[in-house]
């Protein structure tokens, strides 16, 4: 299992080696080149004190000269390697990034319903650079500097035995102390992290909420609501500052005891009997050597940190890569030429979304190239059950059947083939009126666009927008009115002539003469197509057949609005309200 989980970071590391032998290939190269000559500078500087300078000069050129370019040369692998781990990071990013944009398509309606948005977005963003930073600042930085940890050792192993051990010592010192600045600052940094995002929450809510709050006067409500959140921010970077501030003071002195304890030990004069006697410039080395031993110390305990964090974020995306996925058909489920009109069945389904059933025995027949309306109460289930006509749930028991395909197994380009939908809320997408209406299918051309709009009664609206069906729509550019994005859904759902049209609440956000109109649209193409609309009040029923009325997850009448009427059931009772002039909510 996991195995299969972690299947997404060898596939996507894979292919980016394979794509980018290159830099995979610089990086080790890097690495290896790295540790081994770090410790140059230091040797050289030994031969410029030791030798060069009583000699009156010998060689102080080609030494000064060495040792200019071997730092130099450490300062280009270190770029080198900087460089080539942050190219191959973010092409591993892309590759991954791709992976989880394949997988989200293929998640059911029900990963949606319970998974809320911005903890997918947070996958997306926050958990997948963290992986970035596995590779890049964690792993790669970590291996470099673990084995320049080593070759500083071995160099001053090997020039003094006692100062080794001195330098070893103060390896878990430095680290120690150095991670728990780190892990403090982060905790800090987390928590102001955490309040920013707060506010920002805040102010969502409050930006998206705006027209509630002008319209009930609430203005000073809510901005009060900002002001113990602004506090606890302003805490939160108090405390973050005090350990800023300490870190690099605390870490200098460390750092200082221990050069000194070097230079005190190995020399000559300190009156101590483990006075060890070097020469000058093996003193200088060895503090050279101390000083850039440090450097890769405190390093490695950040990146160790961001390793423990960027696993965090593994963690998570695997998490999204084991969600379960809609396996769908293979596509010669309704190829070739459509029929005019296909068949509904629904077989005594039970559904719940989550613990409490929704539908429960639920059964109705539309046969092909009819007209039925489910009207019923709000919350009886009716966009429930259209929900499973349309395949976007699974039901839990029954079955349902659309020209007799499991409509949950119909692959996404059949699914609009077969059946045009309507659903209860419509959404605009910020594109233009084409793009909304085609959904960036090409094979859909302009014409068809144009008679669709034709159709819902559209086209001068739209043609009266400024560049016609290019007016870029949404948030933020210009906007429709309620009912005129219902008619563009409307058009939405009929532009690619399906024979199946599924209707949820099409008329609820307009008025008696639109909705007048757009029933007589769809009576003009509703020849020989079947159609299941769904309203809560009748009027909203479209010249259909069979009437069926649900109640609590049931269909519990059903009959030609005719028979219906006389029955005495709930059907007249509803025709009877309405006709009184009340709307059933
Ligand atoms: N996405 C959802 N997640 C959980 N429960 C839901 C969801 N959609 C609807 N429900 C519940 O299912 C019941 C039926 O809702 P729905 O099918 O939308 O009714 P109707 O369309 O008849 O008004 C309601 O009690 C509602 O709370
Ligand atoms: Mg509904």
């Amino acid at each position: 299992m996991s195995q299969d989980k972690r299947a997404f970071l060898r596939d996507s590391f894979t292919t980016t080696m394979k794509q980018n032998p290159i830099y995979g290939i610089t990086v080790v190269a890097a690495i290896i080149f790295g540790a081994l000559i770090n410790t140059w500078p230091s040797l050289v500087l030994r031969s410029i004190v030791d030798e060069s300078l009583p000699n009156a000069g010998l060689d102080i050129w080609r030494l000064g000269f060495t040792y200019l370019g071997t730092t130099l040369l450490i300062g280009v692998v270190d770029l080198i390697r900087e460089y080539g781990a942050t190219v191959f990071g973010q092409r591993l990013l892309l590759n991954i990034r791709k992976l989880m944009l394949d997988r989200l398509s293929l998640l059911p309606m029900s990963y949606y319903n319970t998974v809320p948005a911005g903890d997918t977005i947070s996958r997306f963003t926050g958990d997948i650079e963290a992986i970035d930073s596995l590779f890049t600042a964690g792993l790669v930085s970590a291996i470099a500097d673990l084995l320049k940890i080593i070759g500083f050792l071995l160099a001053i192993y090997s020039i003094s035995i006692p100062i080794g051990v001195v330098a070893t010592g103060s390896l878990p010192i430095l680290y120690l102390v150095t991670d728990y600045f780190r892990r403090n600052m982060f905790e800090k940094q987390l928590s102001v992290r955490r309040k920013v995002s707060d506010i920002n929450t805040s102010i969502h809510e409050t930006y998206s909420g705006m027209k509630i709050i002008k319209i009930f006067g609430m203005e000073n409500f809510f901005a009060e609501r900002f002001e113990p959140i602004l506090e606890t921010h302003r805490l939160a970077m108090n405390s973050n500052s005090v350990y800023v501030s300490w870190f690099p003071c605390v870490t200098q002195t460390i750092r200082s005891v221990f050069i000194s304890a070097v230079l005190v030990i190995g020399a000559s004069n300190n009156g101590l009997p483990m006075a060890l006697g070097l020469s000058l410039g093996t003193l200088a080395a060895l503090a050279d050597l101390m000083i850039r031993l440090f450097t890769p110390i405190q390093a490695i305990s950040g990146e160790i940190q961001t390793i423990q964090r960027a696993l965090a974020g593994v963690q998570r995306v695997e998490d999204f890569f084991s969600q379960d996925i809609q396996v769908n058909g293979a596509s010669e489920h309704v190829s070739g030429d459509l029929p005019e009109g296909v068949d509904v069945v629904v077989d005594d389904i039970w559904f719940s979304y989550g613990d409490s059933d929704v539908l429960t025995g639920t059964s109705l027949v539309l046969p092909a190239g009819t007209k039925a309306a489910i009207a019923g109460r709000t919350g009886s289930g009716k966009t429930t059950l259209m929900n499973l006509v349309a395949g976007l749930y699974r039901v839990n028991r029954g079955k349902v059947s659309v020209g007799g395909v499991d409509p949950f197994s119909l692959p996404a380009e059949e699914r609009r083939r077969l059946m045009g939908i309507v659903p209860q809320t419509v959404h605009v997408f910020n594109s233009s009126v084409h793009d909304n209406v085609t959904l960036r299918d090409s094979s859909i051309s302009r014409e068809q666009v144009e008679m669709a709009l034709e159709t819902v009664g559209l086209l001068d609206v739209v043609n009266n927008l400024p560049e016609g069906a290019d007016t870029f729509i949404g948030e933020g550019s210009q906007q429709l009115s309620f009912g005129q994005t219902q008619l563009l859904s409307l058009a939405r759902a009929i532009v690619t002539d399906p024979p199946l049209l599924l209707l949820d609440e099409l008329t609820s956000g307009l008025d008696a003469l639109t909705e007048k109109k757009v029933l007589s649209a769809i009576r003009g193409v509703s020849e020989g197509r079947s159609i299941l609309t769904i309203s809560h009040r009748l009027s909203g029923i479209i010249d259909a057949e069979t009437v069926h009325i649900m109640d609590r997850g049931k269909i519990v009448e059903s009959g030609s609005p005719g028979e219906l009427v006389k029955r005495d059931g709930w059907y007249s009772i509803y025709k009877n309200i309405e006709d009184r002039g009340w709307k059933m909510i």
